[in-house]
C-alpha cells in the first residue's frame, strides 16, 4: 500500500512540495487548504495528475478542504499561514500564524495522529513549538523546516563563491531560522578540504551574512511572498528520510532536552531522522565563540516562543 503525504497548505510551497512527492512516488497526495481555496487546490491536484504521464510517477493527487482527507497520513507537511512581505520580519507574522497553526495542530491531532509532522510555517521556531505543545503529539514526531534549507543556502553561496560541485560542499547551520542561525565555518569543508583553508575571514564572513538573511533577500526580489523552491526540497528531505528509514542526519529545528543546554524548545541541531521521526540530537563540541552565538540564537528564539503563550493539551 501506498503511503500518504497531507500538505496542509496549498500555495507556493505546497504546491511546490505536492510536485516534488508524487514525481519521487513518496506516495499519493493530499493537499489541504481553507474552503475559499478548495477549487484552487483541487486544480493543482489534478494538473499533477495530468503531468504524470509526462513525469512517468504513479500518485493519485487530491485537493480538499476536508480536514477528515489528511486521516491515517503518514506524513504531514504544514506551510499554512501567511508569508512575509518585504520590510516583515518572520516575527511580526506571529499574531496571525499562530491561530492558523493552533487549528492545525487539534486538526492533525484528531485525523493523523500517527504522522511525522514537518512544520515550515514561520516564524519557524515557535510555530514548531506551538503545533507540539496545542497537539499533544511526541516531540519526535514534530520538527521544524529550517536547517535543512538554511543549510542549503551556506552549500549553495560557497558552491558559488568556489565554483565548485555542490555535491561536495558539506556543512552545518545550527539554531533559530532568523538572522541569529548560526553557519559554522569550521565545521564546513569542499571536498574534504576545510572551508576556512579555501576562503579568507573577510569572505567567509560575508557568506555567513548571506546565508542570515538569504530569506529576507528572496522575499525583496519576488515582491510578493517568500522562497518555495528550496523551502520545499529541504521539507521533502526530512519526509523522504522518515518515510525511508534512510536515517539521514539533517539540521532541523528538534525539540532539545537538555542538549546544548536547551530545555523544551525548538532549536536548530543536527538530528537523526528515521522510522522513528527524530530519533537522536547530536551534540557537536563547539568553541567559545560558537557556543555564545548558539546562546544568542537560543535566547531569540525564547524571546518568540514566550510572545506564544500556548496551553499545552497533553
Ligand atoms: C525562508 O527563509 C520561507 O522562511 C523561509 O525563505
Amino acid at each position: 500500500m501506498r503511503k500518504k503525504i497531507a500538505l496542509i497548505g496549498g500555495g507556493q510551497i505546497g504546491q511546490t512540495l505536492a510536485m516534488l512527492a508524487a514525481q519521487r512516488e513518496l506516495g499519493d497526495v493530499v493537499i489541504y487548504d481553507i474552503p475559499e481555496m478548495e477549487s484552487c487546490v483541487k486544480g493543482k491536484a489534478l494538473d499533477l495528475m495530468e503531468m504524470a504521464p509526462c513525469g512517468n510517477y504513479d500518485a493519485n493527487v487530491t485537493g480538499t478542504s476536508n480536514l477528515k482527507d489528511i486521516a491515517g497520513a503518514d506524513v504531514v507537511i504544514v506551510t499554512a499561514g501567511v508569508p512575509r512581505k518585504p520590510g516583515m520580519s518572520r516575527e511580526d507574522l506571529l499574531a496571525i500564524n499562530i491561530k492558523t497553526i493552533s487549528e492545525v495542530a487539534k486538526g492533525v491531532k484528531q485525523h493523523a495522529p500517527n504522522a511525522f509532522c514537518v512544520i515550515v510555517t514561520n516564524p519557524l521556531d515557535a510555530m514548531v513549538y506551538v503545533f507540539q505543545k496545542v497537539s499533544g503529539l511526541p516531540p519526535s514526531k514534530v520538527v521544524g523546516q529550517a536547517g535543512v534549507l538554511d543549510t542549503a543556502r551556506w552549500r549553495a553561496f560557497i558552491a558559488m563563491e568556489l565554483n565548485v560541485s555542490i555535491e561536495d560542499v558539506a556543512g552545518t547551520v545550527l539554531g533559530g531560522h532568523g538572522p541569529t542561525m548560526v553557519p559554522v565555518p569550521r565545521l564546513t569543508t569542499v571536498g574534504g578540504v576545510p572551508l576556512t583553508d579555501l576562503l579568507d575571514k573577510a569572505a567567509i564572513d560575508r557568506i555567513v551574512e548571506r546565508t542570515k538573511e538569504a530569506g529576507t533577500e528572496i522575499v525583496k526580489l519576488l515582491g510578493r511572498g517568500s522562497a518555495f523552491f528550496s523551502p520545499a526540497w529541504a521539507s521533502i528531505v526530512m519526509a523522504e528520510s522518515y518515510l525511508k528509514d534512510k536515517k539521514r542526519v539533517l539540521p532541523c529545528a528538534a525539540h532539545c532536552s537538555g542538549q546544548y543546554g536547551v530545555q523544551g524548545l525548538f532549536i536548530g541541531v543536527p538530528v537523526r531522522i528515521g522510522a522513528g521521526g527524530v530519533e537522536k540530537v547530536y551534540e557537536i563540541s563547539l568553541n567559545d565563540a560558537e557556543k555564545a552565538m548558539l546562546a544568542k540564537t537560543v535566547e531569540a528564539v525564547k524571546a518568540t516562543v514566550a510572545e506564544c503563550k500556548v496551553e499545552a493539551t497533553a
